[in-house]
């Protein structure tokens, strides 16, 4: 059985809890914080999203991951696919920022780890391994998921805004179907606040294409080669494919 880290470390250093009020919360506390009415619901609902605005090395994201897991153990396991999907889709209503590069990086590894054992948990009692594509979608989905930055400024640690994805099912999850697709969409942090809606699949940021020049054609002046930033979206697809991380043109 997977389970929480037992050895608890509660403070890293004197120094970090005076400048970053760095004290971790022990599991018992986490616990009885969860199972406060109403939040203890919500950990339990497939869908319902959760934001730690300063998640340390995740003592609350974890035990989300755990409770909303539980769930979809006893809920939507009657195979190993909707297991794989709906485990995803759990994964995915979980988001943190974090401050400090050493905790968001133990913070991505702690969720993925407890997501990588309870997966080859459930895949050995359906007698088979854990699917690469699956275990790939989780990572992407978690680091996604987590931004290093900060809460108050809303500003990634880069200076750039915090980005957060929403994966939104195109399911009716309440039919149990084994196999669900998805559209992501970004938001910066100030839209979530502002209850902005995105077009499905926007991204904040359209990677930059630019178009192949010919090594061996005629030299082209560099005003010449083009470069297209707007015009790409996030494609529909299954949940178990998000760590492709596929792009379409618009038009
Ligand atoms: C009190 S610890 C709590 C960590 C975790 N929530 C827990 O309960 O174990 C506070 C954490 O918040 C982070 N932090 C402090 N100010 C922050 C800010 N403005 N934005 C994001 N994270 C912040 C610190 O780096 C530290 O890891």
């Amino acid at each position: 059985m997977a389970e929480i880290k037992a050895t608890e470390i509660l403070i890293k250093s004197k120094f970090r809890v005076q400048k970053h009020g760095e004290v971790f919360t022990p599991a018992w506390m986490v616990k009885k914080m969860l199972d406060i009415e109403g939040i203890k619901e919500f950990a339990e609902n497939l869908t319902a999203n959760f934001l730690e605005p300063a998640a340390g090395t995740g003592n609350f994201m974890v035990a989300i991951q755990e409770r909303k897991l539980n769930m979809v153990k006893k809920n939507y396991c009657e195979t190993l696919t909707q297991y794989e999907n709906y485990s995803l889709i759990a994964l995915a209503s979980i988001y943190g920022i974090e401050l400090l590069e050493d905790n968001a990086q133990e913070c991505v590894m702690n969720m993925y780890e407890y997501y990588h054992d309870v997966y080859t948990e459930v895949a050995h009692k359906f007698g088979k391994k854990p699917k690469k594509n699956v275990l790939n979608s989780a990572k992407v989905i978690i680091k996604a998921n987590m931004s290093q930055g900060d809460f108050l400024t809303k500003l990634a640690s880069n200076g750039e805004p915090i980005i957060f994805s929403e994966w939104k099912a195109t399911n009716d999850l309440g039919g149990k179907d084994k196999t669900i697709t998805v559209n992501r969409t970004e938001y910066t942090l100030q839209d979530i606040y502002d209850k902005k809606k995105n077009e499905l699949g926007s991204l904040y940021k359209a990677p930059a294409i630019i178009h192949q020049v010919d090594l061996f054609g005629e030299f082209e002046e560099p005003e010449n080669i083009q470069s297209s930033e707007q015009n790409l979206r996030y494609s529909t697809v299954k949940i178990t494919d998000v760590y492709k991380e596929e792009l379409e043109s618009i038009d």
